[in-house]
């Protein structure tokens, strides 16, 4: 079994690779150009991957042998499902263990873009402070709020724990309509499910929490920016192309939001020069899952759904597991 990894993986889940197959990894953890992927894929069963590498048709036809993509992510809307399920690929992704970090990330750059933390950073190190002031760097008190949480999945849910933690109401929405989920979901977190019009509206927070899919690209765009409350803070820490950048950049200039806590774009890492130069916005690097303990986790759990699967059990992570039979069959006549 030949396996290879776009980048370098932490040492448990190398270890427990390498007891199993044959192991080739790229030896940087600057994104792999896509040619190269190509090349350093042939004779290989299986690639683990990341949210930056593509996977498509193109990739499947040129390496027939490839049976299983890991993408060691939650997110996965750098492969096309679709075309894997028809060369037969089985997909895995890593839910679950970056929960926790991804809804930190979230409230961190929640407090920091209402409570104005960075524009405050650079204030002091300008040397610009001359002293307390009544009015300096006044921003928004979390207490007492609502926030509107766009996703009440895994990551949504994490954010709502913190949020009640900090006074604050949530209302949501979801795109799967079950009344049991409502219903825990109030017992959880006295939390109201909402339509999308309506959480713009009623929002002094909002938190984009849903995965990026054909019907989730651009959800919130100029209408949505319009309905909002001049005083919002979004918060985006799943996708940027969930959010349309350009509408969401005019609605900071025109200051129909307040400002934006960023943790993701739409052309990543290209950042608008636009959204760059506003003082309102923070930004990162796409580093929701970026801790040590998390980015560990997903690593293993990378691993552990692809030795399952070459072991003849389906991973309980496989995003297409109707793929399944096509896959054991791949795997029996050794192509
Ligand atoms: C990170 O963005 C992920 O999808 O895991």
């Amino acid at each position: 079994m030949k396996v290879f990894v776009t980048g370098k993986l932490s040492q448990k889940a190398f270890d427990a690779l390498q007891n199993f197959a044959q192991v080739d990894a790229y030896e940087s953890d600057d994104p792999m150009p896509r040619e190269q992927v190509e090349a350093r894929l042939e004779g290989k069963d299986a690639l683990v991957c990341i949210l930056g590498d593509q996977v498509d048709a193109a990739l499947f036809q040129k390496r027939p042998q490839l049976k299983l993509v890991a993408n060691v992510a939650v997110g996965y809307d750098n492969i096309n499902v679709a075309d894997a399920n028809e060369a037969g690929v089985l997909i895995t992704n890593t839910p679950g263990v970056l929960d926790n970090a991804t809804a930190d990330l979230a409230f961190g750059l929640l407090l920091a873009a209402a409570r104005r933390i960075v524009e405050a950073d650079g204030f002091v190190r300008r040397g610009e402070w001359t002293g307390w002031k009544r009015e300096l760097m006044l921003g928004a008190e979390l207490n007492g709020k609502t926030l509107g949480i766009v996703g009440m999945g895994r990551i949504g849910k994490a954010v709502a724990k913190r949020a009640r933690a900090f006074g604050l109401n949530i209302i949501y929405t979801r795109k799967c309509d079950d009344a049991k989920t409502d219903g825990e979901l109030k017992k959880a977190f006295d939390a109201q499910r909402v339509s999308l019009q309506d959480l713009c509206k009623l929002s002094d927070f909002i938190s984009i929490n849903c995965p990026l899919r054909q019907e989730t690209r651009h959800l919130i765009g100029k209408a949505e920016f319009a309905l909002m409350q001049a005083h919002c803070v979004l918060v985006n820490t799943s996708r940027g192309a969930v959010i349309d950048e350009e509408a969401m950049i005019d609605a900071l200039e025109q200051k129909k939001i307040a400002s934006c806590g960023l943790d993701v774009f739409e052309r990543e890492p290209l950042v608008p020069e636009r959204l760059m130069a506003l003082p309102n916005v923070v930004l990162a690097p796409h580093i929701g899952s970026a801790t040590k303990e998390t980015r560990a986790g997903m690593d293993e759990l990378a691993v552990k759904g692809l030795l399952e699967a070459f072991s003849g059990k389906l991973p309980a992570n496989a995003v297409n597991p109707d793929v399944w039979n096509k896959f054991a069959e791949k795997l029996k006549s050794k192509v």
